[in-house]
């Protein structure tokens, strides 16, 4: 019947989601930095894990790199700037070495960690980090310390097999984007095992992290399935992945781009849960919901858990560059 009237669905949309303050700095550090000195701005690795934002970065003058050496010698003059992963410290000193002006867009709550374990270090502890090997958050943290100084743990079941050098010296630190509820279940098995364990002096898990997945947790109970707007890389977005399908959603998916959308797989779901990882724009959550209308009759409630404040302002040296305008 072609008369016929669209299906209603509700939309559980989820607040908070989406960037969160250390995206949308270094996405500000990068947009400033074209503003300042002009294109080319060199970004070394993918400035947040969205190709979205990365390709509006390239369109401005943006150029993605792996590593410094990447940068052509003609353009050893151009500034480059450090992603909100963060570096190992190796880097910054590769930057001086070949005399780059560098701009560090790693997130402050990354630095956080950084210096919780430098501070194990400094207090004779070796450190564990609770992290995703190859994350380039875990290789930034790693390499904050000399090699051998920090160990990576993964998961709860690693934890019996651990090697480490002295069991009553030990500290912990985590990535800032994990599952709050694996991370405390990681953490306890290393407690078990290891009582002298020395814990950060706050938690390494970022508000960010802890709001959104908050946020999905009570949503999630009820919906057929939960759209998670991000990146397969981003290690946030998958997390809330998860936490939907844990919390109760039917079905939970990870979803770049509307065209990305299996309409099989939505079906005749009544109600859909959404959110965002740190690292997706507002503008793909948008037009994710405008393809849902197009074939049904959408509300929207919006799930609200949390109001976030945070706000973390660039650098001195780009303070002073107007955002918009010419
Ligand atoms: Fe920072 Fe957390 Fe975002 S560590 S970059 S505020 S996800």
């Amino acid at each position: 019947n072609v008369h016929a009237t669209k299906p209603p669905l509700t939309i559980r949309l989820c607040e908070p989601r989406g960037f969160c303050a250390g995206v949308d700095r270094a996405i500000q550090i990068v947009v400033l930095a074209l503003k300042k000195h002009g294109a080319p701005v060199y970004v070394r690795h993918e400035i947040v894990h969205n190709k979205f934002v990365v390709e509006a970065l390239r369109e401005r003058g943006a150029v993605f790199v792996k590593e410094l050496g990447d940068i052509p010698p003609e353009h050893t003059d151009r500034p480059v700037v450090f992603s909100a992963h963060g570096v190992p410290k190796s880097v910054p000193a590769d930057a001086e070495a070949r005399n780059l002006l560098y701009l560090d867009a790693t997130c402050p709550l990354v630095s956080k960690v950084h210096k919780q374990a430098m501070r194990h270090q400094r207090l004779g502890r070796h450190v564990l980090l609770v992290g995703h090997a190859g994350h380039p958050e875990v290789v930034g943290t790693m390499g904050q310390l000399p090699e051998g100084a920090v160990t990576l743990v993964e998961t709860a079941e690693q934890v019996a097999g651990l090697q480490v050098p002295d069991e009553d010296n030990l500290g912990f630190v985590t990535q800032t984007t994990l599952s709050v509820d694996d991370t405390a279940d990681v953490i306890a098995a290393l407690r078990e095992r290891f009582p002298a364990l020395a814990a950060p002096s706050s938690d390494s898990i970022c508000y960010a992290t802890t709001n959104r997945q908050e946020a999905v947790k009570q949503a999630a109970l009820g919906t057929d399935i939960f759209l998670i707007v991000g990146a397969p890389n981003s290690s946030n977005s998958m997390r809330l992945v998860e936490v939907a399908k844990r919390h109760g959603a039917a079905d939970s998916m990870l979803i770049q781009r509307a065209a990305d959308i299996d309409w099989n797989r939505i079906g005749n779901a009544a109600t859909i849960g959404m959110s965002a990882g740190a690292s997706a724009p507002e503008i793909v959550v948008e037009e994710i919901i405008d393809a849902l209308r197009e074939r049904r009759n959408v509300t929207v409630d919006i799930a609200l858990t949390a109001e976030e404040t945070e706000m973390f302002p660039v650098m001195r040296s780009l303070r002073d560059t107007p955002l918009t305008g010419d």
